[in-house]
């Protein structure tokens, strides 16, 4: 028989890699690592039974309706699909996977990592070093706030939502949430939850996002939610950038009703909001929540699972996003 071919976007893990060259005629567009525009994706991916790609590819609805037949499945290598029509994909009959659970922990760091580093300064300090003009210890400079007895408000309390809450109180903060729905007692573990966005917002000394892009929650973060949060507050993003109005959290950074921001994803990555460069107090990320090694290898093989499912097994696949 012979084997499925597959389209491959971009370069992944080495094993990943090993694994995908043993079961499938791999095809990788030459050039630099990018992702693919929508023309590239189309020629590249004539005669292919699958795709694996990544966010940033362009899949839109244009594109997969103009995909070839033989496409049967797209798999993404990450959990978010916003970069995908999916509506277009299911009209098409294309099955479309994504890599839930495996990077919920690595998210939930990066989260962890950019609470700290707004709440303690770390990048203004990083950067003063750096400028070689530190001028020695002193006892009012670069002073940030304790975590210790704050509230942290979590976005979003899937699975990353609740690996930086059970992170969060072994640091003695106290958890907020809003979500579709409440969780039961045994995931809620005592955080409050809100069922309003304006009591959620003003319980936020620290607000921590994890809600998916797309047009429902486009600017979830906008001037009036801002307003609604605590005068020193701290954002942090490690879902989606569209879900943030770029110039509002800039305006409120500049007038000191936010105390510091922390942002690891961005609206049109990889261009990022000019006000972003010019704020000493927002922290910035080149999207690195998923990026360690045990974690990447680990989407990779997952996508490889869900991609085993429908080309070599003809079975439903594990993790199917339409
Ligand atoms: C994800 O998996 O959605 C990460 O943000 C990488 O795109």
């Amino acid at each position: 028989m012979p084997r499925p071919t597959l389209l491959q976007t971009r370069s992944l893990p080495p094993a990943v890699e090993a694994r995908a060259a043993r079961d499938y005629e791999v095809r990788r567009p030459e050039g630099p690592d990018r992702a693919l525009e929508p023309a590239a994706l189309l020629q590249a991916a004539e005669g292919c039974d699958g795709i694996l790609c990544a966010a940033g590819d362009g899949l839109d609805a244009a594109t997969i309706g103009a995909l070839p037949a033989s496409v049967r499945v797209i798999a993404t290598f990450s959990v978010g699909t916003d970069h995908i029509a999916l509506d277009a994909a299911r009209a098409r009959g294309i099955a479309v996977t994504n890599t839930p659970e495996v990077l919920s922990v690595a998210t939930a760091e990066i989260a962890m990592l950019l609470v700290l580093m707004c709440a303690r300064r770390a990048g203004e300090a990083e950067r003063l070093l750096r400028a070689r003009e530190w001028t020695g210890w002193a006892p009012t400079q670069l002073m940030g706030v304790t975590l210790e007895g704050k509230r942290l408000g979590i976005l979003g309390m899937g699975r990353i939502g609740q690996e930086l809450a059970r992170m969060a109180r072994g640091m003695g903060m106290r958890i907020h949430y809003r979500n579709r729905s409440r969780l039961p007692p045994e995931e809620e573990q005592g955080a409050t939850y809100h069922a309003e966005d304006s009591g959620f917002l003003a319980a936020c000394d620290v607000l921590s996002m994890h809600i998916p892009g797309g047009e429902a929650t486009r600017h979830w973060l906008d001037a009036a939610a801002i307003a609604t949060l605590p005068r020193g507050a701290i954002v942090v993003n490690t879902g989606r950038g569209t879900t943030v109005d770029d110039a509002a959290l800039c305006a409120a950074l500049a007038s000191g009703h936010l105390r510091a921001a922390g942002l690891d994803v961005f609206a049109g990555e990889p261009a990022i909001f000019e006000g972003y460069h010019r704020a000493p107090n927002v922290t910035l990320l080149p999207h690195l929540g998923s990026a360690t090694v045990e974690t990447r290898d680990a989407m990779g093989f997952r996508c490889l699972d869900n991609l085993d499912a429908l080309l070599l097994h003809g079975a439903e696949p594990p993790h199917r996003a339409a």
